[in-house]
């Protein structure tokens, strides 16, 4: 459990366009009225500026997909930590399993983009996550733990001020979501370790990630260490968004 309130995050991926992202937004803001629960939009780093415009004033939260682990310098196609603070982004999601998998990022890479992103004021969004096979083999837990352990470790006592999000590999737009059973027992895990390394375990939102819709959200919602979700295909629409919003703001 956090001392906040949950926390609904957008990970839009590879989607949209000027066109796409305003209707999107537009619809989205348009229903926001009884949404109390924090929310954010993480978006193609292109479309910074195009957001950040179109959520001016609005309650919802700027979000960016990555992050370089340099801070400035010859890294050709990198954007850094300074330059998505520049345009007013909160959160950024720091080791999606899409990132590990298809770029070979490792616990110490993903550690150090926590890092860059603390530095510049801006929460990092850190996954972790096991595939089928490790899920199988009966390493859920180690492997959550030791992904988690490499950030703990790189970032001290700022550890209170990041958020998790557990993402089973094999439930990311696959329709198979973890059962509220099964995500509460490795959300539990991730905050005992948390509670190991600070004394403000409290502060950090857990989100569960993966195949998370309007209609699995309610009960995931319920699980006592569930704070909140990380949301890809289904933060694509606004009627499929909005009332995940709505059962996160109970
Ligand atoms: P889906 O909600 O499409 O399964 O994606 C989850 C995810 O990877 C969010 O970061």
């Amino acid at each position: 459990m956090t001392v906040h309130s949950k926390l609904m995050v957008a990970n839009w991926k590879m989607h949209g366009s000027l066109a796409a992202n305003a209707s999107l937004l537009a619809d989205v803001l348009a229903g926001m009225a009884d949404v109390l629960c924090r929310s954010a939009v993480c978006v193609p780093s292109v479309y910074l500026a195009q957001v950040q415009a179109l959520l001016s004033g609005s309650s919802i939260g700027l979000g960016a997909q990555d992050v370089s682990a340099q801070a400035s310098g010859a890294y050709t196609g990198e954007v850094s930590a300074d330059m998505l603070r520049d345009f007013g982004v909160r959160y950024c999601i720091v080791g999606h399993s899409e990132r590990r998998q298809n770029h070979a990022e490792s616990d110490v890479l993903v550690a150090t983009k926590a890092q860059r992103t603390l530095a510049a004021g801006i929460t990092p969004i850190v996954c972790v996550g096991e595939s089928l096979q490790e899920r199988q083999a009966g390493q859920t837990e180690a492997v959550v733990k030791r992904q988690l352990a490499a950030v703990i470790h790189a970032n001290g006592h700022c550890i209170s001020e990041i958020v998790v999000a557990y993402e089973p590999v094999w439930a990311i737009g696959t329709g198979l979501t973890a059962t509220p059973e099964q995500a509460q027992q490795v959300h539990a895990v991730l905050r005992a370790q948390l509670q190991a390394a600070t004394a403000h375990a409290d502060r950090v939102s857990i989100l569960y990630g993966g195949s998370m819709n309007a209609t699995n959200a309610v009960e995931l919602l319920s699980q006592p260490d569930v704070d909140g979700g990380l949301i890809g295909g289904a933060s694509l629409r606004a009627e499929d968004f909005l009332p995940m919003l709505k059962a996160a703001s109970r």
